[in-house]
């Protein structure tokens, strides 16, 4: 672990991440074989790896600036988020509170598990709404601090001017490793990742994929992004795709579990069915009407999340499927 008084970052991952060809995906979407490269920030190495990592190393370095002994965050049960923090908890030495929505499931399973194998304490939300998951951890903090702990606020999906530093510094990883870069596709959850890359690459060279995690993100990654770059980003200059959602969040479409398919069998690429799989949908998407165009450099962004494959029950009946001969839905 390192840390200087100037700089807040800790350092929780193996950096920089590869980036590797994926000349049989290209050809399956449309694309020159060689047009087509994938940033594998799955391999970013912490607690199973994942895109968080690069913005845990921004919030826990501040965390631990300011002695705290707890950091407290917020998700749903599959949150990689969470389990990323348990695993940066764990590295740091830091306790780990996971303020989770819904109820617990039985049998625990995907990034569930991990947490619970990593050390965090799980407290469940039950019946609250979403948007106050963010209060009920902000109150259990406070009853740590009146129990002697110093807590930390991770905030929801580590996403905040600070985390979506990390991802600037992926962008400028991706300039030196992808010479001519034209679009780099991301999934947008809680923002932070495409504000991160935007700030570095500006706006025209990202495209966000929605996953339908957050109510209205262009706004949120608009915010992170000048936040970063301390230029102006108007929200309507960015490039997102809002029709990857279906019926929401963790609604496994027909057409991300064709991408699942496809990476799998082109390039033995595992993606998952919440996140990366939403992007690459959302990148045959936009080949089909004219957005991604052959002959330019794209890059996919393997931003992680193989545990919640694992959790996805939907996902696991149709890798089932798939195992004993039916054709994967195409609904
Ligand atoms: C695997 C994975 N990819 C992408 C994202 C989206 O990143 P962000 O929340 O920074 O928009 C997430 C967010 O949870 C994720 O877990």
């Amino acid at each position: 672990m390192t840390q200087t008084r100037k700089d807040r970052r800790v350092s929780l991952g193996s950096w920089p991440t590869p980036v590797e060809p994926a000349p049989r995906l290209a050809r399956a979407l449309g694309l020159n074989a060689d047009d087509l490269w994938v940033k594998r920030d799955d391999l970013t190495g912490l607690g199973g790896g994942g895109n968080k990592v690069r913005k845990l190393e921004w919030t826990c370095g501040q965390a631990l600036a300011e002695g705290a002994t707890v950091l407290v965050t917020t998700g749903a049960a599959q949150s990689n988020h969470a389990r990323l923090t348990a695993a940066a908890g764990a590295r740091l030495g830091l306790d780990v509170v996971l303020v989770l929505a819904g109820d617990p499931p039985s049998p625990a399973a995907g990034n569930l598990v991990l947490d619970g194998l990593l050390g965090a304490t799980a407290v469940w939300a039950g019946g609250l709404p979403g948007s106050e998951l963010l209060a009920k951890a902000a109150e259990l903090a406070e009853q740590l601090r009146r129990r002697g702990d110093v807590p930390a606020l991770i905030p929801f999906g580590g996403s905040s001017v600070l985390g979506a530093r990390g991802y600037a510094e992926c962008g400028r990883e991706l300039r030196a490793q992808v010479p001519a870069l034209r679009t780099v596709v991301t999934a947008l959850g809680s923002g932070g990742t495409m504000a991160g890359l935007v700030a570095e690459l500006g706006a025209e060279r990202v495209l966000g994929v929605d996953c339908g995690a957050a109510p209205d993100p262009g706004r949120t990654v608009a915010r992170f992004a000048a936040g970063v770059s301390g230029r102006p980003c108007p929200p309507e200059d960015l490039r997102i795709r809002h029709d990857q959602i279906g019926e929401g969040y963790s609604h496994l479409t027909g057409p991300v579990m064709d991408a699942l398919v496809l990476a799998a069998r082109t390039e033995g690429l595992v993606l998952d069915p919440v996140y990366t799989g939403r992007a690459l949908a959302g990148l045959a998407a936009a080949v089909r009407d004219g957005d991604v165009v052959p002959g330019e450099r794209t890059v996919l962004l393997h931003s992680g999340g193989l545990p919640g494959l694992f959790g996805h029950p939907a996902a696991l009946r149709q890798a089932e499927a798939a195992l004993y001969g039916e054709r994967p839905s195409r609904s």
